[in-house]
Order: structure tokens, then sequence, then C-alpha cells
């Protein structure tokens, strides 16, 4: 069975969720509060070697002006840390609906050897997002891209 950690900076939304998941029977299922953009890597941290198997960042926050781009929330020490902690044949998918958004996060991975771009028509998990789901009922596009990490780069 898998294990799900979701993280979110707002206090309220993790409470709401943690809640769902408690009345849902969820036992699989946590999120924690955390500035993905800051802490990710002290909350991975703490995550055993080996069994982080896929990261999903789904529709974050675009942060359109130029004097904002710092606050995105992918950066090239996110993709360090994802692909520290991932194990060897991880994935990492990732989706928005603005897609100079997308191109800048999807870059992000391209640019680092140890990942590998997969192709993918639709969003290969059984669940789609709140955002997601809002996003295609306006028949507007998404802009997704998944990413494997090879073994032959881990240690
Ligand atoms: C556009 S919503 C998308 C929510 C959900 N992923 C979806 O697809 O429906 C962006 C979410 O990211 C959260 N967020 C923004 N910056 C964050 C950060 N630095 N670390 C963690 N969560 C963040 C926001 O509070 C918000 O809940």
């Amino acid at each position: 069975m898998w294990n799900y950690l979701g993280v979110e900076i707002r206090h309220q939304l993790v409470d709401e969720a943690n809640r769902i998941g408690a009345e849902e029977g969820r036992t699989n299922l946590h999120y924690e509060f955390c500035n993905a953009m800051l802490w990710l890597g002290r909350l991975v941290k703490e995550i055993p070697d080996g069994i982080l198997q896929a990261v999903t960042i789904q529709f974050p926050d675009p942060w359109f002006k130029k004097r904002h781009a710092k606050r995105r929330m992918v950066n090239e020490e996110m993709v360090e840390t994802i692909a520290s902690h991932l194990t060897p044949n991880g994935r990492v998918f990732v989706q928005t609906d603005i897609e100079s958004l997308g191109e800048e996060m999807f870059e992000l991975f391209r640019n680092d050897a140890r990942f590998t771009e997969i192709a993918i028509d639709a969003n290969p998990f059984p669940v789609k997002t709140e955002r997601e789901r809002a996003v295609e009922d306006k028949g507007l596009p998404v802009y997704r891209a998944m990413f494997v990490q090879s073994a032959r780069f881990i240690a």
C-alpha cells in the first residue's frame, strides 16, 4: 500500500484536509504544514531513505509578476531536494494551467541530468485535484510533464 504526504502552507487547509482524511478512515494519508519552497528539504529528511517513490507538484501558485518570480515554488533548490531523496526510478509529476509556468518548471527538471522526461498525454493518477477539475470543466488546457529519476545517478 502507498502512503501519501501532502504539504500545504495554509494551516486551515492542512487541518481541514487531515480532518476529512480521518473522517474517511484514510490511515495512509497525512498533510503537513510546510512552506515547500523553503522547508521541503527539512521535511523529506525525516522520510527514511529509499521510500519516496513519487512527487506530484500540482497547480502551484503562478506569481505572475516579474518582481514576484522568486516566490514561485519550483526552483533549483526544490529540484535538488527531490532528486536527492527520490528512489531510483522514482517519478515526478508536474501540472499547471499556466503555460509559461509549466515551461519554467519543466525546464528545471529537463536541465537536470538525473531526470528523464516520459511522454504523457493525461494525468496518470486516478484522482484529479480541485484545480484540475475546475480548469477542465471550463475546457481550458492543462500542461503536464512526467520525469523519472535515472537509477544510474543514485549512489
Ligand atoms: C492553486 S492552489 C492548488 C491546490 C491543489 N494542488 C489543486 O491542484 O487543487 C495552490 C495551493 O498551494 C498552496 N501553496 C502556495 N505556496 C505554497 C508553498 N510555498 N508551500 C506549500 N503550499 C503552498 C496554496 O495555499 C494553495 O492551497
